[in-house]
């Protein structure tokens, strides 16, 4: 499966989901979440995301290997997300660069 990682806190640019082939993005308040259970591994939003939030959770840096859990639980509970919708104000002029915080 793929993974959403702390990139996409307070962002949620929601480019992913709008090239997404199922219906694997969950909205939070926050972030979105990848449905482990739908996704099939397409790899179609891992380019699409402005600031590189998304990754194969095979290839998770250590410090995001906990989004595995995060996204598995979260997308359980938030609702389906398949347009796409204007970024949170905290992505303006941030820039395509991880952030320093991972939660
Ligand atoms: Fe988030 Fe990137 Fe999608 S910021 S909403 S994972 S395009």
């Amino acid at each position: 499966t793929h993974v959403v990682t702390a990139a996409c806190e307070g962002c949620k640019y929601t480019d992913c989901v709008t090239v997404c082939p199922c219906e694997c993005f969950h909205e939070g308040e926050r972030m979105l979440f990848i449905d482990p259970e739908l996704c099939i591994d397409c790899e179609a939003c891992v380019p699409e995301c402005p600031v590189d939030a998304i990754y194969p959770d095979h290839a998770l840096p250590a410090e995001l290997e906990h989004f595995v859990k995060v996204n598995a639980e979260m997308s359980l509970v938030t609702p389906v997300i398949l347009v796409k919708k204007k970024p949170l104000a905290d992505s303006e002029g941030d820039g395509p660069t991880n952030h320093a915080s991972a939660e």
